[in-house]
């Protein structure tokens, strides 16, 4: 059985840069608040009509095709991940499909947040691995910028999201020692509603006894989308901050051990950990339970902020362009985000 290989790996962030001291226009903040707790100093908005999470994702794709030597042609599948799509519905793998004028391929949208990539990542290697595709594309994508709460109300969450995307193309190889080593997937829906946007939904407060206070204040969700949701921010993404830190430093080096453990590995074989950009904070955290040096671990939240399901295939590949991820080394994407869900994957470069 053949191995998945990453042949090819692009990124794609909007030129606009967004400082710290920039949002202290819309919202009672600071630089100083925001880089001491999450480690952000800036992160890229997506031009307000010329961008949205497809085009910017083709951006991406264009890269990683090039680097991997392939056409749009060539694609015989697209995966899609991200949590802010061009439309409800449907999803932005086949307006990728379209815009890339590529043949009547299949196309998946994925929605696991900020696993969304490993979870892409995954499918894809067992496409793969059965020999049903050659050429598949895989993209992380995300335009979080026209969701956030600019007031001080939305504070908490709005400082830590951008935008931008990151793509690969994978392909067989048979080299036994190259590609995807593993894939570890999880989910916990316990405290689905910890990090979540409710509305629009279809939920009609069906889950308000299992939600937290907060969501209790929800107006009768009889309508897909009203008014009332709109002027009570209902609209604009939830999060218990400290619940989601407890959790991911939790989580992080659990699903890591597994994928090590599951290849007879240890933490010291790791050349670079690319966690998800969730927070400075918490990938500090993580390398320092794993005993990991600094030169194991890439982040780049400080420029980027966190753009969720494109955050680990944009560090990937800054990572390689700088150098620091060379062939024959031992990779690990690790992630953690909203459902919760988390997982892992180690890549033999
Ligand atoms: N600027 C200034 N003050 C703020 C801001 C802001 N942007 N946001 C919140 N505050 C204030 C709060 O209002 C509160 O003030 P109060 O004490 O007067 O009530 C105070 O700061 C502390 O608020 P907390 O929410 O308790 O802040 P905390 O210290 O927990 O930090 C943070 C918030 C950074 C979100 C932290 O909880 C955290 O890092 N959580 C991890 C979650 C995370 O990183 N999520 C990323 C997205 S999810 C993912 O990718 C997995």
């Amino acid at each position: 059985m053949p191995q998945t290989k990453i042949a090819g790996i692009g990124y794609y962030v909007p030129a606009n840069i967004v400082s710290n001291n920039d949002l202290t226009k819309y919202m009672d903040t600071s630089d100083e608040w925001i880089q001491e707790r999450t480690g952000i100093k800036e992160r890229r908005y997506a031009d307000r009509t010329g961008e949205t999470t497809t085009t910017m994702g083709v951006e991406a794709a264009r890269i990683a095709m090039e680097r991997a030597g392939v056409t749009a042609q060539d694609i015989d599948f697209i995966i899609f991940a991200t949590l802010s799509p061009d439309y409800y519905f449907p999803g932005c793998g086949v307006l990728l499909q379209r815009a890339m004028q590529m043949r009547e391929i299949g196309a998946l949208d994925i929605r696991n947040q900020c696993s969304g990539f490993v979870y892409a990542l995954s499918v894809a290697d067992q496409f793969i691995k059965t020999g049903m595709y050659k050429n598949i594309l895989v993209v992380g994508s995300e335009k979080h910028s026209f969701g956030l709460d600019f007031t001080t109300r939305g504070r908490n969450v709005s400082v830590i999201f951008g935008d931008g995307a990151g793509a690969v193309v994978l392909q067989p190889t048979d080299n036994p020692g190259q590609g995807i080593l593993s894939t570890h997937l999880h989910s916990d829906g316990a405290d689905a509603e910890l990090l979540a946007m409710y509305n629009p939904g279809t939920h009609a407060n069906h889950w308000k006894e299992t939600a937290y206070a907060h969501f209790n204040e929800a107006p009768i969700g009889d309508m897909f989308l009203s008014h009332r949701m709109i002027d009570d921010a209902q609209i604009f993404p939830y999060m218990d901050g400290p619940a989601v830190f407890k959790k991911a430093v939790l989580k992080f080096p659990e699903v890591i051990m597994e994928a090590l453990s599951a290849n007879g590995l240890q933490p010291s074989d790791i050349n670079m950990l690319i966690p998800h950009q969730a927070n400075l904070r918490i990938s500090q955290f993580v390398q320092q339970k794993m005993g990991l040096r600094d030169d194991q671990v890439y982040n780049n939240i400080q420029q980027y902020g966190n753009t969720t399901a494109a955050s680990i295939p944009i560090a990937l590949c800054e990572a390689w362009e700088k150098g620091l991820v060379r062939e024959g080394d031992l990779v690990c994407l690790a992630a953690f985000g909203s459902g919760f869900t988390w997982g892992s994957a180690l890549i033999r470069w």
